[in-house]
């Protein structure tokens, strides 16, 4: 199958519990990264990556998700009043970014389960998945680096990036052979292994660029202990075929469920707003200080 992504799936629908009370109400895609909530980069990587129609998988509470990426013309007629056109324009791009198509996961019962919901929507072409808590950020948005590559090998490919052994329990972890720089075929993927059992320390981060015979993977595994369905099982069945890549991912990747990640995302931005960072710098030496200059 010619390898050609068009549609982008973004499973926006945990829980959030690494996030609470914070997400509560709100879902964690929603949280604010600086001046925009989480999720809206996700689908600006996409976007940058020229993938046009955007599916999420959604649950229940998440209604004020696709509202972000909708028209709000209560506000616009606001904005426009006050006179504020560079904000009007802000509000009004984000919901011409991209198509956007929601389908329900009625249950929340693991990653691979999410993308199966999207089955029906993908049908039957290449698609990438992004997901929602992962923001990744590089001079070639990471999809579009995996899209390359898959394009070149006409093979599925998934972002990986080196972490601390103590963090290999977090991640999906991959043990494979380097056929070019950065470039590895897969040979063994552990689902949150302890790091005595990690193949290397190369963990999969929230980038996919898949075929559909995932699906049908997908409805080949079993739940693990938790009851969940683990898109990392579905894609043992490519490894075992030799038929999975996995591309180290050039750039900066926050965790935005992981709260030093989330405060530190907030700051890397803080940091290169031009009219904030001056005075962010000295706001966060004042505070180093102010705690003994402990850091
Ligand atoms: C999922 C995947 C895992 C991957 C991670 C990246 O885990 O199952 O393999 O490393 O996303 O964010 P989750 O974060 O849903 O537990």
């Amino acid at each position: 199958m010619k390898i050609n992504v068009e549609k982008v799936v973004i499973p926006v629908a945990g829980w959030g519990t690494r996030s609470l009370p914070a997400t509560k109400n709100l879902p964690k895609e929603m949280l604010p990264v600086y001046r925009k909530p989480a999720v809206q980069y996700v689908v600006e990587e996409a976007m940058l990556a020229g993938l046009t129609d955007v599916v999420f998988v959604t649950s229940r509470s998440k209604k004020v998700l696709l509202d972000h990426f909708d028209r709000n013309l209560s506000l616009e007629l606001v904005l426009k009043r006050a006179g504020k056109e560079e904000l009007l324009e802000q509000v009004k791009a984000v919901a011409e970014m991209v198509n956007i198509i929601s389908v329900r996961q009625k249950e929340q019962l693991g990653l691979g389960h999410a993308v199966l919901c999207a089955r029906e929507v993908v049908k039957k072409e290449p698609f990438a998945v992004l997901v929602g808590d992962d923001l990744v950020f590089s001079q070639e948005p990471a999809i579009k680096q995996l899209i390359e590559v898959a394009k070149t090998e006409q093979m599925p490919v998934i972002g990986v990036m080196e972490v601390p052994l103590e963090k290999v329990s977090n991640y999906g972890i991959i043990g494979g052979e380097e056929i070019a720089p950065g470039l590895f075929r897969v040979k063994k993927l552990h689902e949150k292994p302890a790091p005595e059992h990690a193949p290397s320390r190369l963990a999969v981060v929230g980038r996919y660029v898949l075929t559909p015979d995932i699906f049908d993977y997908l409805e080949q595994i079993e739940p693990d202990l938790r009851g969940e369905y683990q898109l990392t099982d579905a894609l043992k069945f490519l490894a075992r075929e030799n038929r999975l890549l996995a591309l180290k991912i050039s750039g900066i990747r926050f965790d935005i469920g992981d709260w030093v990640d989330y405060l530190t995302a907030n700051i890397y931005f803080g940091l290169q707003d031009q009219k904030l960072s001056r005075e962010l710098k000295q706001s966060l030496k004042n505070l180093l200080e102010d705690q003994g200059g402990s850091c």
